[in-house]
C-alpha cells in the first residue's frame, strides 16, 4: 500500500514540475489552472495523510509557513565578481582590440561574442547536488552573501529538483548557476500602489522592490511578490562544462531554469555592437527593467586563458543605457504644497510610454527651475527617467513651439489656504507660511505618521485627506484624540482597519524622542539631525527652549538648522501642538535604553561602513555602535577596527582589504553586537 503512495505521490510531483515549468518557464502551459490546482490539491492531500513522505523538493514545499530569524552568510565557492563597464560603441571597440592582444590574435581576427540583456535586478547564486536545489545566496560582498534559500524557494521558475536529462546531457552532480533576480515592471507598479494605500513608503525603482523583497524574514510575503528568474552562467560545476557560452546558456535552459530569450551569437564586435544599438531603442518594449548590455566572448577556452582581475573577468563588458527618454506635451503646471510649506510646480503631461511606465506628471523642482528652463504650458519636453519613479523635464523641444504657449507665472498666494508665500534669503523655494494652511497640515501629518517618523501604520494620503477636510483633525497632536467612532464611517475604512489603526495609534505614543523630534517636521531637521539632537536634549521641552548658541555648539548643527530649530519653538502653533502632545500623553522624553550599555568588543573601537545593510539604515547602524561605546569614520585608514560591508560595497572594500582591516558581513556585525 504504503509503496504505491509512494509512487503516485512521485508521479504527481513530476507531473506538476514539467507544469511548472510549462507555465512559468517557458510561458506555454498546457492544463488550465483548475486542472494544475487539482493536481496539487491531491498532492497535498496525500501528503497530509502520509506526513512522512514528504521531502524537501517537493512543490507542496515552496512557501515556507513560518518566518526566519535571520540570513546565514554563505562563502561563494567562486567570487561572484562584478562587470567592466562601458558607455560607447568605441570602448566596445577598444574591448575587442584588448582582447586580442592579451589573447595573442590578429587584430583583424573575429571573435564571436554573446550579447545579452542585462538586467536590472539582484544577482543571485544556486547550488544543486545531485539535481536537488540545496541553497541559494545573494552576491553581498563577492565573496559572502546572505542565503535566502527560502525565499528563492518561492519563486516557481527555480527548479528544486532538475529533471534527468536526456544524452548528451547530464545533470552534474555538484553545480551552481548564477542569474538574476527581477520584479517585472508589472508587479512593481502593484506593490508600489498597495504601499501608497497603506501610507508606506514606496520602492523607488523594481531593483529595489526585488532585494528588499529577497529580504524579507517572512517568505509568505515574499511569496506574495511574484519575483522572476534569468539564469546567465554556470559558476562552478563537477565535470566537464560546455565549449561555449552558448551552449552554457543551451544547458542551462535544457535543465529548466529561466534563460533571457534575447541573448545571440554575434560573429564579431561590429555585429555586437549593432544588437546593442538595436536594444537600446527597444528596451522600452520589456517588461522588466535592463540598464544596458552584457557582451561576452563565447569560447570558454577564451575564458580561461584571459581570467579576471581583482574586479570582473576579462572576457566581458557591459554596454550601458543612457537613461531613456521621451517627448511630450506639457498641458498644465500645477503648484503642490509640501509639509513645509514649500510650492513645488508639478507638470501635468500628455501620457506617454516611458521606461515600460505611463508617464503623466514630471517634477518642475522650484521656480527658478521653470525660469531656467523656460519651460511654458503648451511645450512639448524631454521627460527622462534613469531608474527612479519621479521622471524628471529634461529641457524643452524648441522646435516645436507654435508661439501660442503660455509662461507660467509663479504664483503670489498658497494655491490651497490663499495666504501669502516669499522666498526667504537665497532660497529657491516659494513658501506658504500660514501654520493653519490645510495642504500643509495634511503633508505634516503625512510624515509624522510615516515610516520613519512615528511609525503609524494605516495612515494613508486617502485617509488623511478625509479627516482634514471634514475637520476631523487639524495638526498631527489631534492623532491622538482620534476615536473609533471617528474613523469606522469613513471612506475605504472598515471595522478591522479602524481598530488596527486605533492600537497602532496607542503604540505609537511610547516611540523615542528622537522619532518624535524628526516627526515634528522642523524645516532642516531630518531623521539624522531628529538622532543628534535627541543625543543632546533628553526632553522636548529642553530643546524647546534651546537658543540659536546652545544649538550651535552641538557638533553638525550649523547656523541655518539652529535658527530653523529656534524658529520652529518660536511659533504660537508650536507652542500649542506640544501643549496637546503632552495632553495626550505622547512620550516627550528620552526613553533609558538609550544610555549607552558598553560592550566590550565596540567600546573604544573604530568601524567604517560601507555598501546598503538590509536591516539597519545607515543612521541605526551608526547609532548602535556609538551607543555600545563605538566609534565610527568615514573613511578607511591604518586605525579602522573593522568594515561593515553590506551589498554593493564601494571602494572602502578594497581600501580595508589592503591594510588588512577586519572585514564584517551584516551577519557578523549583528555577531558582534548581540
Ligand atoms: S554575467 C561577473 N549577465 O549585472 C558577473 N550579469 O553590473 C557575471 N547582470 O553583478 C554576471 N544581467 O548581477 C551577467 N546577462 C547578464 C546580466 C548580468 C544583469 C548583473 C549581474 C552583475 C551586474 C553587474
Amino acid at each position: 500500500m504504503s509503496s504505491s503512495v509512494k509512487e503516485k505521490i512521485e508521479q504527481l510531483r513530476s507531473v506538476i514540475r514539467y507544469h511548472d515549468r510549462k507555465y512559468y518557464v517557458e510561458n506555454n502551459p498546457e492544463i488550465s489552472d483548475y486542472e494544475y490546482d487539482r493536481l496539487l490539491k491531491e498532492l497535498q492531500n496525500l501528503e497530509k495523510a502520509h506526513p512522512e513522505l514528504i521531502t524537501p523538493d517537493s512543490p507542496t514545499q515552496r512557501i515556507a509557513d513560518h518566518p526566519i530569524s535571520q540570513f546565514p552568510a554563505v562563502e561563494h565557492k567562486i567570487p561572484m565578481l562584478s562587470i567592466d563597464n562601458t558607455y560607447s560603441s568605441g570602448e566596445l571597440k577598444e574591448f575587442d582590440q584588448r582582447i586580442k592582444r592579451m589573447a595573442d590574435i590578429a587584430s583583424d581576427t573575429d571573435i564571436e561574442y554573446v550579447v545579452e540583456l542585462k538586467i536590472d535586478g539582484v544577482a543571485i547564486t544556486l547550488w544543486y547536488e545531485n539535481g536537488l536545489f540545496i541553497r541559494g545566496a545573494t552576491r553581498g560582498d563577492g565573496f559572502r552573501g546572505d542565503d535566502v534559500t527560502a525565499n528563492l524557494k518561492t519563486i516557481r521558475q527555480i527548479p528544486l529538483k532538475l529533471p534527468v536529462l536526456d544524452a548528451p546531457y547530464k545533470v552534474p552532480p555538484a553545480m551552481e548557476i548564477r542569474g538574476e533576480i527581477y520584479l517585472p515592471n508589472k508587479e512593481f507598479r502593484q506593490i508600489n500602489e498597495e504601499r501608497e494605500e497603506k501610507g508606506e513608503i514606496q520602492f523607488a525603482n523594481p531593483r529595489n522592490a526585488a532585494a528588499g523583497s529577497l529580504k524579507l524574514l517572512d517568505p509568505r510575503i515574499t511569496a506574495q511578490r511574484h519575483l522572476k528568474m534569468f539564469a546567465y552562467v554556470i559558476g562552478y560545476v563537477e565535470g566537464t562544462k560546455p565549449e561555449s557560452h552558448m551552449q552554457c546558456l543551451d544547458f542551462i535552459k535544457v535543465m529548466g531554469f529561466p534563460v533571457n530569450p534575447h541573448a545571440k551569437l554575434c560573429r564579431n564586435i561590429d555585429e555586437a555592437i549593432r544588437y546593442c544599438s538595436e536594444w537600446d531603442k527597444r528596451r522600452g518594449t520589456l517588461d522588466y527593467m535592463v540598464d544596458g548590455m552584457v557582451i561576452k566572448t563565447n569560447s570558454l577556452a577564451l575564458h580561461e586563458q584571459l581570467g579576471s582581475t581583482s574586479k570582473a573577468p576579462r572576457w566581458m563588458i557591459s554596454f550601458k543605457f543612457q537613461p531613456e527618454q521621451a517627448i511630450t506635451k506639457i498641458e498644465e503646471i500645477v503648484v503642490q504644497v509640501g509639509k513645509t510649506g514649500t510650492l513645488t510646480p508639478v507638470a501635468n503631461l500628455t501620457p506617454v510610454l516611458l521606461a515600460g511606465t505611463t508617464v503623466s506628471r514630471a517634477s518642475l523642482h522650484n521656480f527658478d527651475e521653470v525660469k531656467r528652463k523656460d519651460v511654458r504650458v503648451g511645450d512639448y519636453v524631454v521627460v527622462q527617467k534613469a531608474g527612479e519613479i519621479i521622471p524628471q523635464v529634461v529641457k524643452v523641444v524648441q522646435e516645436k513651439r507654435s508661439g501660442h504657449e503660455k509662461v507660467f507665472a509663479e504664483p503670489h498666494c498658497c494655491p490651497v489656504c490663499k495666504g501669502p508665500v516669499s522666498r526667504e534669503g537665497e532660497e529657491v523655494y516659494l513658501r506658504c507660511y500660514n501654520p493653519l494652511c490645510k495642504a500643509q497640515a495634511k503633508r505634516r501629518i503625512q510624515y509624522f505618521t510615516s515610516r520613519d517618523a512615528m511609525d503609524i501604520e494605516g495612515f494613508g494620503p486617502a485617509l488623511i485627506e478625509q479627516l482634514v477636510d471634514k475637520g476631523i483633525i487639524e495638526d498631527y497632536s489631534d492623532i491622538f484624540s482620534l476615536r473609533y467612532e471617528d474613523l469606522v464611517n469613513l471612506e475605504r475604512m472598515g471595522e478591522k482597519s479602524s481598530s488596527n489603526l486605533i492600537r497602532a495609534i496607542e503604540n505609537s505614543r511610547g516611540r523615542d524622542i528622537d522619532r518624535l523630534i524628526c516627526a515634528l517636521g522642523i524645516h532642516n531637521v531630518g531623521q539624522h539631525t531628529a538622532e543628534v539632537l535627541s543625543e543632546h536634549f533628553d526632553a522636548l521641552d529642553k530643546l524647546a527652549e534651546a537658543t540659536v548658541d546652545d544649538l550651535e555648539k552641538i557638533h553638525e548643527i550649523g547656523p541655518v538648522v539652529a535658527q530653523s530649530i529656534v524658529d520652529f519653538f518660536r511659533s504660537k502653533h508650536t507652542r500649542e501642538i506640544i501643549r496637546k502632545l503632552h495632553e495626550k500623553g505622547v512620550n516627550t522624553r528620552k526613553l533609558i535604553k538609550d544610555i549607552p550599555q558598553k560592550n566590550k568588543k565596540i567600546s573604544g573601537k573604530s568601524f567604517v561602513i560601507t555598501g546598503k545593510l538590509q536591516k539597519y539604515s545607515r543612521s541605526d547602524a551608526e547609532k548602535l555602535i556609538k551607543r555600545l561605546g563605538g566609534r565610527v569614520s568615514s573613511g578607511v585608514s591604518k586605525k579602522t577596527n573593522y568594515l561593515v560591508a553590506g551589498e554593493d560595497p564601494g571602494s572602502k572594500l578594497d581600501k580595508a582589504k589592503e591594510f588588512g582591516v577586519e572585514i564584517l558581513t551584516e551577519e557578523g556585525f549583528d555577531l558582534l553586537t548581540a
